[in-house]
C-alpha cells in the first residue's frame, strides 16, 4: 500500500469512535486515533477496521476471489467498464472515490487510470470498502487506493463530504451513508442487474434469480439526497468457455455453498452462450 494509508487520512476516520487521526503517531503502516484507538495494516497492504467486532457476514473465499479475478480479467465485463469510465468524465480534476464492496477493485482500477489519462494534474485517490480481506489484498495493489475491510451496512468509516463519487458494482448499497460522506454534486454509479441478467444460464447453474426494478428501487430509495441523473441498460453477449462459466458461478453466491467440481459437472465441457443484462445509474448529491 505504499505511502497511501497516510495519504487517505483525511478520507477515513476512526471506525471505533468517529475521531480524526493523529498524523503524528500514524504511518504507512498504522492508523491512530485522537483518541489513540489503533489499526495495523495486513502485511499485504489492506487494512481491517473489522477486528473484534466479527460481523454476520460471510466474506467471500480466497476460492472465490480467484474465479472472480479470472473471470473480469478475461475481459468478459468490458462494456460495464467502458460505461463507468464514460460517466467518470464528469469528475473533477483528482477527484476521491469510494468503491463499496469493491471486490478485487477491478472497475475502480479502470476509473482511476482513465482520471489519469484525462490530463488530470492532481492524481485520483480512493477507498475500496469490503468484508472479504482475500479480495482487498487484489484492491491494495492498485496506486492510489486505501483497502479496508468493512461491512457497508455498519456507518462508514469516511469522513463527512469527503468523497467525490461513489462506485457500487453488484455491491449492497447503504444510501444514508452514502449520502453523508458524499459532497454535494458528487455522483453515485451503480450498477445493478436486469432480470434478463444471465437468465439463460439459470436452468444449468445455481445463479441468483435476479428481481425486477432494482434501478427503480434504487432511485426512490436514494430520493431526498440524491437526484437521478441517467439510467442506461446495457446489455452484451458472453460466450463462455466451460472453466470461464464455472469461474462465473463460483465468483458469486454459489461459490459459498457449490463446490467447483459440482459445477463443472453442472457445464458438463460444453461452451455456455448467455447474456449480460445490466444497469448503470448515476445519481447526484443534491
Ligand atoms: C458481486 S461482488 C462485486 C465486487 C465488485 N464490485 C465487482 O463487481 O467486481 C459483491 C462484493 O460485495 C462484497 N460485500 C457483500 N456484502 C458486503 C457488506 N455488507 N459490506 C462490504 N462488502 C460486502 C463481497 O465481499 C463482494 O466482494
Ligand atoms: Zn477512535
Amino acid at each position: 500500500m505504499g505511502a497511501v494509508l497516510t495519504d487517505a487520512l483525511d478520507l477515513l476516520i476512526c471506525p471505533h469512535c468517529g475521531a480524526d487521526w493523529d498524523p503524528d503517531a500514524s504511518s504507512r503502516r498504522m492508523l491512530v486515533c485522537a483518541e489513540g484507538h489503533r489499526y495495523d495494516a495486513a502485511r499485504q497492504g489492506y487494512i481491517n477496521f473489522l477486528t473484534g467486532r466479527g460481523s454476520r457476514l460471510t466474506p467471500d473465499t480466497a476460492e472465490m476471489v480467484l474465479a472472480r479475478d479470472r473471470f473480469l480479467a478475461a475481459g468478459h465485463y468490458t462494456p460495464i467498464v467502458r460505461a463507468l469510465v464514460d460517466a467518470c468524465t464528469r469528475l473533477p480534476d483528482g477527484p476521491a472515490v469510494l468503491d463499496a464492496g469493491a471486490g478485487t477493485g477491478y472497475y475502480l482500477a479502470a476509473v482511476l487510470d482513465a482520471g489519469g489519462r484525462g490530463g488530470a494534474r492532481r492524481r485520483a485517490r480512493a477507498v475500496a470498502l469490503d468484508l472479504s480481506p482475500h479480495a482487498l489484498r487484489r484492491a491494495a495493489k492498485i496506486p492510489g487506493v486505501a483497502a479496508v475491510v468493512w461491512d457497508v451496512w455498519r456507518p462508514l468509516p469516511l469522513a463527512a463530504a469527503s468523497i467525490n463519487a461513489v462506485l457500487d458494482v453488484f455491491a449492497p448499497r447503504n444510501l444514508p451513508e452514502f449520502a453523508r460522506v458524499t459532497r454535494r454534486g458528487g455522483l453515485l454509479l451503480a450498477v445493478t442487474p436486469l432480470p434478463g441478467h444471465l437468465a439463460e444460464l439459470r436452468s444449468r447453474l445455481p445463479l441468483l434469480a435476479v428481481p425486477e426494478g432494482k434501478a427503480e428501487e434504487l432511485e426512490h430509495a436514494a430520493q431526498g439526497h440524491w437526484e437521478p441523473v441517467s439510467r442506461a441498460e446495457l446489455a452484451f453477449p458472453l460466450v463462455l468457455s466451460p472453466e470461464a462459466g464455472a469461474d462465473l458461478a463460483q465468483m458469486g453466491p454459489a461459490g459459498h455453498h457449490t463446490g467447483r467440481e459440482e459445477l463443472e459437472r453442472l457445464i458438463g465441457g460444453e461452451e455456455l452462450a448467455a447474456t449480460a443484462a445490466v444497469e448503470l445509474s448515476v445519481l447526484r448529491r443534491r
